[in-house]
């Protein structure tokens, strides 16, 4: 099978047809947004149209729509369906970026000499879900889909996907496949790929902690008067000790640990730690003692402020003794944590921490659930002789610490796994400013996927006789 003639015939309109996705801000977190979010929704259905599927629909959920396409062969050849997310997240902080968020343009780097399309979503995930549309129009161009293909693009994957779960029981029949492929997450570097071969769960909470009834002069009761950020930046201190561990009481108890074995196997995946500090300009890093930066961003839970705001922020100095204190807390989670346990643990030990003369609320926002691939799987073999195929080199299996909730969903619900098979690179700046994606990244992935395609159809065939 070689695609690569038709592939690099119509390359400039595969980069085209990207970056007019890229001018629509589907920030699905604001809703002043909504608008594009549903524009993304129908731009990504003409596309599936376009490219080959008999059926392409925008079906409504509880949140935003679902993007659905189908091609369906032969009910004796195997499906795949294809998952990705055509939400992005918000752009801010906005005076950060180089050039507007959603006015895409290519430039040059080190790294790119080929270029890069720099946009919200150039990477997460419109660049790499996009890559599965063109890679079906080119197996479908040149006559060479060897199996069944479904599509599903969400739009609220940036905030959880909270209505997919109720989607998903009502589509069981539709959604029926062999395997679910996803381009969300990374690689190791241009010449190194990888297969992620887990997520992390996730519990997202709200805190609130009030003081006294109104904003008080800093001067007249600063010192007498408990004052709400001093007692949330304490109680938020307190929430690791000195080892780096989390004290929230029972955060541990189901955690998994993983065997020397596999620790082993982690540490042979290369890495360096002051490539690493040097990317992202700091002296050191630090975290929970015991474990390597690998393990902790991947196969440990964490907990993380993502942000925290109360009294005056504004220009020059107000002094003020604030009502109210907020802060954004996320846990990453790991197996067996239970993300509703969790959040309710954080939520018993964040009221009992509380400090006299404050009150607290937590509110929890959306959670997800952490999942393991199996690496000895069709779908898992399929992809490293995909991989292997384009790059030259086997792939590398690979824990990941991000969170995609709907893929321990698809597990539970549809009783599919899935397969992680990313294209981006730690350095592509997703949910920062400046996110791009390398055309490099976008047309290997255009390349390797059909091969994907190819090797999951023979190999179950195979394993049917
Ligand atoms: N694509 C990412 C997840 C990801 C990134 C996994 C890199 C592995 C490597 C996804 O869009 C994402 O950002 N998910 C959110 C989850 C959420 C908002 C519920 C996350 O991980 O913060
Ligand atoms: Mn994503
Ligand atoms: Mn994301």
């Amino acid at each position: 099978m070689n695609l690569s003639p038709y592939i690099n015939k119509n390359r400039e309109r595969f980069t085209n047809e990207l970056i007019e996705l890229l001018k629509i801000p589907s920030v699905s977190a604001d809703p002043a947004y909504q608008a594009s979010v549903l524009e993304a929704a129908q731009f990504t259905c003409e596309k599936l149209k376009e490219a080959g599927c008999e059926i392409a629909e925008v079906i409504a959920t509880d949140g935003y729509p679902v993007v659905y396409g189908e091609k369906l062969i032969d009910p004796n050849l195997p499906t795949v369906l294809v998952y990705g997310h055509y939400d992005v997240q918000p752009p801010d902080p906005i005076e950060l970026w180089e050039s507007g968020p959603f006015e895409p343009v290519i430039k040059t780097s080190e790294l790119h000499p080929e270029g890069a399309i720099y946009a919200r979503g150039a990477c997460d995930d419109k660049g790499q879900f996009f890559m599965h549309v063109k890679a079906f129009e080119a197996m479908m161009a040149e006559n060479q889909l060897p199996c069944n293909i479904k599509f599903m693009i969400e739009g609220e994957e940036e905030v959880g996907s909270d209505s997919l779960g109720a989607f998903l029981d009502a589509n069981k029949e539709k959604l029926s496949s062999d395997i679910i492929l996803i381009s969300d997450t990374g690689m190791i570097s241009r010449d190194i790929p990888s297969i992620q071969t887990g997520l992390r769960g996730l519990s997202y909470v709200e805190v609130e902690v009030t003081g006294p009834n109104r904003d008080l002069h800093s001067g007249v009761y600063g010192g007498a008067v408990v004052n709400p950020i001093n007692a949330l930046s304490n109680m938020i201190a307190s929430l690791h000790d000195e080892k780096g561990r989390i004290t929230v009481t029972g955060f541990y108890d189901k955690v998994i640990e993983l065997s020397a074995s596999e620790r082993a196997a982690m540490a042979a995946v290369p890495f360096d730690q002051n490539d690493y500090n040097k990317h992202l300009d700091v002296e050191d890093v630090s975290g929970e003692q015991g474990y390597s930066t690998t393990e902790r961003a991947s196969i440990r839970p964490t907990l993380d402020v993502n942000g925290i705001w109360g009294g005056y922020t504004g220009e020059g100095a107000k002094t003020v003794l604030p009502s109210k204190a907020y802060a954004k807390i996320s846990m990453r989670l790991i197996p067996d944590q239970d993300y509703n346990e969790i959040t309710r643990l954080f939520t018993e030990h964040f009221l009992a921490i509380a400090p006299k003369g404050v009150r607290v609320k937590v509110t929890p926002h959306h959670g997800g659930a952490p999942y393991v691939t199996p690496i000895d799987s069709i779908g898992y073999l399929a992809a490293e002789q995909a991989l292997e195929t384009t790059f030259g080199v086997k792939p590398v299996p690979q824990r990941g610490g991000g969170s995609i909730p709907i893929v321990a969903l698809f597990e539970s619900v549809l009783g599919v796994k899935s397969v992680l098979m990313g294209f981006g690179l730690d350095s592509d700046a997703i949910h920062s400013p400046n996110e791009h994606f390398g055309l490099f990244n976008y047309y290997k992935g255009i390349e390797t996927i059909p091969h994907f395609f190819k090797a999951f159809t023979e190999l179950m065939s195979g394993a049917k006789k």
